[in-house]
């Protein structure tokens, strides 16, 4: 019972990786908002209440959940969501962020739609939960912040919307973590891997298939992809992020999946090249003779020109 008289809201929850966090929580004795206003994989409004079912299953073990329906990505819904937990639960200890929508396609074919959804439930709606939340957190000077980043931060085809939203996420999180650490409040950013309806679906593996055969996607990442374990191994590290343990865990980004979690260096410095000539300033002659020996020495392009 690490999480023993801790309440907080766990967003997304009625699915996936959010139904597992919040399902772990609550044994780990925490009073939990289960949110979710059952959305459809890409956004859409649905009649479905997975909250509901998540609330029920709680229940039965005898630790408190209740249901919350709204979306994330507005504003006043994300500060009802807050004060609701503050008023059911007479606190709140922790906010994680694991709602999530897709709207995949390639950037020429993307909608402004597309790219608006996504970033307001991920990024927007990241943000609306923490603004609300933190301003109760820093009363008490005790805060937990946990939001959902993804390994497409690093680039994904057929994701803009997504990659931006997640890398934006990344930066949200750690300057969260530099903002609000000296109250006591803690932001970490998880990028999970599981097997969960956003990630494999028939459409998916469909599209997979076809990545597969333009060779945008290797057989070993195929396969790999195709053995997604489930989101039950992600929620542990989230449990304990959220916990008086993990206090000083602050500003980190990890990757979670079955048996393996890391961390990530993001933003490290990697090469660096330096001018003292000319009040340091470099002319372009300069770097087309310089860089690819030094900055790009071995460094390929990330998806080289092809024949039409
Ligand atoms: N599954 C993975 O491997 C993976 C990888 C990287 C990142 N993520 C991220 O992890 C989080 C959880 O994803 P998942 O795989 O469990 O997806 P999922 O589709 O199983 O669950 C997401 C849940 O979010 C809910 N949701 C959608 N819009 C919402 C809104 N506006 N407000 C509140 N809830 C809303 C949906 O109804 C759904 O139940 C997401 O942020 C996702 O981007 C997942």
């Amino acid at each position: 019972m690490n999480l023993e008289g801790k309440a907080g809201i766990v967003t997304g929850a009625g699915r996936g990786i959010g139904r597992a966090i919040a399902l772990l929580m609550a044994k780990e004795g925490a009073s939990v908002i289960v949110n979710d206003p059952g959305a459809g994989r890409n956004g859409e409004v649905t009649t479905e209440r997975p909250a509901d079912e998540v609330v029920a299953e709680i229940a039965k073990t005898g630790a408190k959940a209740v249901a919350n329906y709204e979306s994330v990505a507005h504003y006043v819904s994300a500060g009802r969501m807050v004060a609701q937990c503050a008023e059911t639960f007479g606190k709140i200890d922790f906010v994680v962020n694991a709602a999530g929508v897709l709207r995949e396609r390639m950037i020429w074919n993307m909608t402004e739609d597309d790219f608006d959804t996504v970033i307001a439930v991920h990024l927007k709606g990241t943000w609306n939960m923490a603004h609300h939340a933190i301003k109760l957190m820093r009363r008490e000077r005790l805060g937990r912040i946990v939001t959902f980043s993804s390994d497409a931060f690093k680039g994904s085809v057929g994701q803009c919307n997504y990659a931006a939203a997640k890398a934006g996420i990344i930066g949200l999180t750690r300057t969260i973590a530099r903002e609000c650490g000296p109250y006591g409040i803690t932001a970490n950013a998880m990028c999970p891997f599981a097997a969960t309806r956003m990630t494999v679906n028939d459409a998916v593996i469909a599209n997979w298939k076809r990545r597969v055969e333009a060779g945008l996607l290797t057989q070993a990442e195929f396969d790999s992809r195709m053995a997604m374990p489930g989101p039950e191994f992600v929620a542990p590290m989230v449990a304990y992020l959220c916990t008086d343990a993990a206090k000083d865990v602050n500003g980190q980004i990890f990757h979670a999946e079955k048996s393996h979690y890391h961390t990530y260096a993001y933003g490290e410095v990697a090469r660096s090249i330096y001018k003292y000539e000319n009040n340091g300033e470099f002319t372009v002659d300069e770097l087309i003779k310089l860089i690819p020996s030094s900055l790009m020495a071995g460094i390929a392009n990330v998806a080289p020109a092809k024949e039409a």
